[in-house]
């Protein structure tokens, strides 16, 4: 049966918002995660490798590949050609709205403000990224949007950490939270994937 957002959102929990400098990091990064029981990786299209690191991590068992960083329509079908079965961008705009029809990925696209909400609400969206979510305003600005725009469920995004992200999932509109605490450079680099087995881990146990 196939995931609904709000499914694949549910039970991840804790997204790790991954950019790839090396593509000989994006099978053994996937695997690293999986470890540690995180399972839904959204790789940005931020460096070159975005689409094979797409198609290299979504053959990975166990692994539910989202595209992250859309922000261009161009980009949708690429990214589900690749294996991407879900899509994050920053923003919304009339041409992402179109493309993520077209395509056929479901989107989770980002919102600032009650009136990004509405938007976003009124060309069917209902599960949006709170991007950047601590900047926006963090835990506070999801309580108060709680209670004029109660059908609506976020993933926070933006400056949340391992210490954080608790508070995050405490919200009664937050279904998951992303971040990119999980995939540290230097551990990257130095293909230390022990260490991100570890943070996975514990992202996991948040649950
Ligand atoms: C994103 O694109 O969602 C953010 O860059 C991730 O934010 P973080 O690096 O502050 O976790």
């Amino acid at each position: 049966m196939t995931m609904t957002l709000l499914d694949i959102m549910r039970s991840a929990r804790v997204i790790p918002v991954i950019a790839i400098d090396d593509p000989e990091h994006a099978v053994p990064l996937a695997r690293a995660l999986v470890a540690g029981g995180i399972c839904v990786l959204e790789v940005t299209l931020r460096t070159a490798h975005g689409l094979a690191a797409i198609r290299a991590m979504a053959a990975v068992a166990g692994a539910i590949v989202g595209v992250g960083t859309l922000t261009q329509a161009a980009e949708f079908a690429a990214a589900r050609d690749a294996g991407a079965v879900f899509g994050v961008s920053p923003g919304l705009t009339p041409a992402l709205i179109e493309a993520a029809r077209k395509s056929g990925l479901p989107l989770l696209p980002g919102v600032m403000t009650p009136s990004e909400v509405l938007a976003a609400r009124e060309a069917g969206f209902r599960e949006l990224k709170l991007f950047p979510a601590v900047p926006a305003g963090g835990v506070g600005m999801l309580n108060a949007i709680a209670g004029p725009l109660p059908d609506v469920t976020f993933c926070p995004t933006g400056g949340i950490s391992i210490d954080t992200a608790a508070q995050f999932l405490a919200c009664k509109n937050v279904a998951c939270v992303g971040g990119s605490w999980l995939t540290p450079k230097d551990a990257l680099q130095a293909g230390d994937w022990a260490r991100i087995t570890a943070l996975a881990k514990a992202a996991a146990a948040l649950r």
